[in-house]
Order: structure tokens, then C-alpha cells, then sequence
């Protein structure tokens, strides 16, 4: 475990790379895969039950990707009492052989990268890169935690009086509900319950009702890398099914990945929770800034805003949203930006040349639609063109436009729309009160070539990941441990040594022998 390096992936560049991977696509690309709920000792019916829906492709919502079954809130109960069953003999495991499964999960997601990548494109609408680093992501994960669980569950034994002997254990708190989003349908799903069951916990994992077909393909292999059934249950649903999960009393912990209203609406469930207090571990939105200051180097900067906006058409947690311009460096970058934006390609997702897919569904696009009716006073800089059939999918055309102050905003807006704000040098304190005072506190970027200015900018922003002259997105698992504070999250942060800490319990065991 002790030698892990993080995935390469796939590299688009190297023809011996891109050629077998567009070669399996290509026979993927009209694949009709069907996803229904995985629960131990019952057979959930896949298909043509009365919830039972149509996947349709963002990119084209003429294009059938396959079927999916949702659960009926009632089954959280029985899935519950399943996982508890299996709870005792999953905890007691050794940690190595829990490790295990996790290494050979990893395997297998290697070795089902394409079917991934694809159901990325399609069901999800990302772009090949993006479908690439989905699978480097969750295989990190898997390998990284099932090294870390090694070290952090090891029985600690510490010294005390004489004839005594004192050992700290580790062990899993019980059942845990696992919620993920729509946005990384494989990394942060398998992040989330890799680091569950490696600690000893049986999982209980609900996905994004968006993404139904990645997970249940993830979770068939975790099964077959290992994982019990009753250890690893999936059930497909919404938010009513969500909400049946976190408010049944016998679970042990709930960690979620999606928007601060969601966090909060289930942070209020487990309040009211009579008995055990449970742990909520929750990774939520963003209101992302970059400061740019008179020494940053003007291409760099357009390089890294058009991948921190735009990159998974802005679809990220870690997005930018608000772009701080130093006022004498301001032209120069806007002028280069709309260029680029110009230039950006707006289309297929899986397709080599885009660079922009589309938005996940008509509600996401609804929302960025109203956003910019309320900013529609607001000089646009730059919007990019769409291409002539946008109107088969979701499609949503990148816009930058200028605004005076992020008070202007007052929630996250999840989508390729930057917000940019000019300041004078004089005003870099107040830039930095006003997007502390936003309350979110994900990600900052920072270009300067003041390094002195950079670390003194890094140090007073209440974020969680500072990232200088370059782009701030895609932290990579063990490297740029990864999660917000405010109203961004709890933390620990993913991908970091500390996460696993807040799947487990410890006991001391003193023995006066
Ligand atoms: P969302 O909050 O709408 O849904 C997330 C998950 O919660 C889904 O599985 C959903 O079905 C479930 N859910 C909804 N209501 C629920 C309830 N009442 N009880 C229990 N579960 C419920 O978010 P989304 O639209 O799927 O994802 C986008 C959001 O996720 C954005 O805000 C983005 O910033 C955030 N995000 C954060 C991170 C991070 O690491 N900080 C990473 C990715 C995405
Ligand atoms: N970990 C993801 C990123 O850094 C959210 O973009």
C-alpha cells in the first residue's frame, strides 16, 4: 500500500492512448444501460416497474442513454435493516483485507475506464478529459484511502502505569449514508463510500438522481472487487428518498457532497434526531474568486480563468465565479479573454475538439437563465457562441460580464457565467473582507508575481484551497487535499490525510493486567 503513486489516466495527446479509447466509444456510443436500486436480499425490480424513466443525454435529448428504476422511499428502512445485519462481521474484518477490496476496486475501474468514460459523456455530459479525470479521481481514492486506513486504523498502544496496558482502537460508527451529486457521478461517489467502507462502516450510497447508470455500474464492481451486498447497498432516488435515509435513527453518520441547502435541510434532520448525535460530513457550493494584480502575467491569466470557468461548463464546486482585476492590468485581460471566449467550442462532449458541453438539465439551465435576466443591466464582456443545434440539449452559451461588487450575488451559480469586478491596488484589503464576507470559502486563485502579496492574500482568505498562478480546479487526491469551510463545508477535506478520521470511533481499551 505504502508505494501508491496517483493514476496516470488516459492522455489524449498520445495517439496509442486516444485511438483504442475513441475505438471503444465508438462502440459504447448507442450502449442502453439500465440502473435500479442494489439491495441485499431483494431483487429490486430493473425496469419496467412504475418508476421506471427514460436517461436521456444532455447533449441530445433525443438520444437515449438507457432506463433507470428509482427506489420507493420505503425501501430505506428495509435497506437500513440490511446494512445493520452485516454491520458487526464488516467491522471486525482486518483492515488490510478492507483495504484490499479498495485496491482491486481501483483495478477494476481501470479496467472499465471506457464504459466510464462514455457514460460520463453521455449520461452526464462531460467531456472526454473530463470522463478521463472521473476515472483517474476514483481510483486515487480508492488506493489512496485504502493506504491511509492502514496507518490511521492500526491500534495505538501508549504507555501508562506500570503493569497496565492502554490501546487505542479504531472502528467503523456504523451505517453510513452516502449522497452524492450529479457533477462528479464517479469520483465523488466512489471517494465517498471507498472512505466509508475501508473504515469499517457499511454504506448505504444514494447518487444523484442524474447519474443513476455510473454508480450503479461503480457499485456492481465494488461488489465484485468484494464488497458484501449487504456491506455496499445502492438505492436510486431523489431527494424524498434522501431524505427517508438521513432521517431514520439507526444510522451512523451521513456524508454528503452537494449544494449548502441541501447540507443545511439534512444538517436539520439529524438535529431532531432523538438518541445518538450524528456526524454529518458535508462538501458543499461555492462563490469562487480570483484576484489578479498588476504583475500576473496576462496570457497565463486567460489560460487558467477559461479552464477554472468554464472547464465542465462550469459545473464544478471549485469553479471560478468572480474574477478580480487589478484596474491597470484589466484592458489587457479583457481583451485577450473575449478573444479566447470567442474562440471556445460549444457542442458533442464527446467529441476531441470541445471544449464546452452542456449543462446537466433544464433546471440548471432555468436557474442561469434567470440569473441573467436579474443581471441584465450588467455589460457583458464576452459570450460565446453556440453552435446552430444547441436546442437538442441543455446547452448553455459561456458569458462573462462585468459587476460592481459580489454582494451582487447571493448564491452559488452553478454554470459557465464570470462574474468580473475591476479594483484600484488601494482596495486589495477590502476585495479580500468582501469575499470572505461572502460566507463560502472553497477556492481562491491568485495571479501575481508578488510573492510576498500572493501568501499575505493566501493567508486572510477564508477558503480551503488556495491555488496560485495557476487554475483552481481539479485538486488532485493525496496531493491537494480537497473541501471548503463557511458555507462551502465541514471539512475534513477529501483526498487529505485527516478524512478518514470522521468515519470512525475510537475506544480505549486499559487493561490493569
Ligand atoms: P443537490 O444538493 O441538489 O443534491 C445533492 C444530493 O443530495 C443528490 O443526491 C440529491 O438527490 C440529494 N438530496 C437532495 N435533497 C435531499 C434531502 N432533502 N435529503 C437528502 N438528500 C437530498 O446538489 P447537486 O445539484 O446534485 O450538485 C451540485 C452542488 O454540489 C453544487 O452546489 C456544487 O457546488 C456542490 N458540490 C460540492 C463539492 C465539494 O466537494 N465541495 C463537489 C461537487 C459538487
Ligand atoms: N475536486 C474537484 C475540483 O477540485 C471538485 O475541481
Amino acid at each position: 500500500f505504502n508505494n501508491r503513486i496517483n493514476s496516470a489516466g488516459l492522455n489524449l495527446n498520445i495517439a496509442s492512448q486516444r485511438a483504442p479509447l475513441l475505438t471503444a466509444l465508438a462502440a459504447l456510443a448507442d450502449k442502453q444501460w439500465q440502473a435500479c436500486s442494489l439491495l441485499a436480499n431483494f431483487t429490486a425490480p430493473c425496469s419496467d416497474s412504475g418508476l421506471t424513466q427514460p436517461v436521456l443525454s444532455p447533449h441530445n435529448t433525443q438520444h437515449s442513454v438507457g432506463r433507470r428504476t428509482f427506489a420507493q422511499a420505503k425501501e430505506a428502512t428495509f435497506a437500513i435493516t440490511q446494512s445493520l445485519t452485516a454491520l458487526n462481521e464488516w467491522r471486525a474484518q482486518a483492515v488490510a483485507a478492507r483495504a484490499s477490496i479498495l485496491v482491486r476496486l481501483a483495478d477494476l475501474l481501470e479496467s472499465h475506464q471506457e464504459e466510464f468514460i462514455s457514460l460520463c459523456t453521455r449520461e452526464a455530459g462531460k467531456l472526454l478529459q473530463d470522463g478521463i479525470d472521473e476515472v483517474r479521481e476514483a481510483v486515487d481514492f480508492c488506493r489512496y484511502y485504502a493506504q491511509q486506513a492502514n496507518t490511521l486504523l492500526a491500534p495505538h498502544t501508549l504507555a501508562g502505569y506500570t503493569g497496565e496496558s492502554n490501546v487505542l482502537y479504531a472502528q467503523g460508527r456504523g451505517v453510513f449514508i452516502c449522497i452524492s451529486p450529479w457533477n462528479f457521478p464517479l469520483a465523488i461517489f466512489i471517494g465517498q463510500v471507498s472512505a466509508a467502507l475501508v473504515t469499517g462502516n457499511t454504506v448505504i450510497a444514494k447518487p444523484a438522481p442524474q447519474t443513476c447508470l455510473i454508480a450503479h455500474l461503480a457499485t456492481q464492481l465494488a461488489h465484485q472487487a468484494g464488497v458484501p451486498k449487504a456491506v455496499l447497498q445502492l438505492l436510486l432516488g431523489g431527494s424524498e428518498l434522501g431524505q427517508a435515509l438521513v432521517s431514520d435513527p439507526r444510522i451512523g453518520g451521513v456524508c454528503f457532497t452537494g449544494s449548502h441547502a441541501t447540507a443545511q435541510h439534512i444538517h436539520r434532520t439529524l438535529a431532531h434526531h432523538h438518541g445518538a448525535i450524528i456526524p454529518l460530513i458535508a462538501e458543499t457550493g461555492g462563490q469562487n474568486a480570483m484576484i489578479v494584480d498588476s504583475s500576473a502575467l496576462p496570457e497565463q491569466v486567460v489560460q487558467d480563468v477559461l479552464r477554472s470557468a468554464f472547464q465542465s461548463a462550469g459545473q464544478r464546486c471549485s469553479a471560478l465565479r468572480v474574477l478580480y482585476l487589478q484596474s491597470d492590468i484589466s484592458e489587457r485581460i479583457l481583451t485577450l479573454l473575449s478573444g479566447a471566449m470567442a474562440e471556445l467550442s460549444v457542442g458533442d462532449p464527446a467529441l476531441l475538439a470541445t471544449d464546452v458541453g452542456p449543462l446537466i438539465d433544464p433546471d440548471a439551465h432555468a436557474r442561469l437563465s434567470d440569473h441573467l435576466v436579474r443581471l441584465q443591466d450588467k455589460q457583458v464582456i464576452a459570450r460565446t457562441p453556440l453552435p446552430a443545434n444547441a436546442s437538442q440539449g441543455h446547452y448553455f452559451a459561456p458569458i462573462a460580464m462585468l459587476i460592481n461588487s459580489i454582494k451582487e450575488l447571493s448564491q452559488e451559480h452553478f454554470g459557465p457565467v464570470l462574474h468580473v469586478i475591476i479594483y484600484q491596488a488601494e482596495q486589495l484589503e477590502q476585495v479580500i473582507d468582501d469575499i470572505n464576507d461572502s460566507g463560502y470559502g472553497l477556492t481562491l486563485g491568485i495571479h501575481s508575481r508578488n510573492q510576498t502579496l500572493a501568501h499575505h492574500i493566501a493567508q486572510r482568505a477564508t477558503v480551503g484551497n488556495v491555488y496560485i498562478n495557476r487554475d483552481q480546479i481539479g485538486a488532485m487526491v493525496g496531493v491537494q487535499p480537497f473541501g471548503g469551510q463557511g458555507l462551502s463545508g465541514t471539512g475534513p477535506k477529501a483526498g487529505g490525510p485527516h478524512y478518514l478520521t470522521r468515519f470512525i470511533i475510537e475506544k480505549t481499551i486499559t487493561n490493569n493486567t
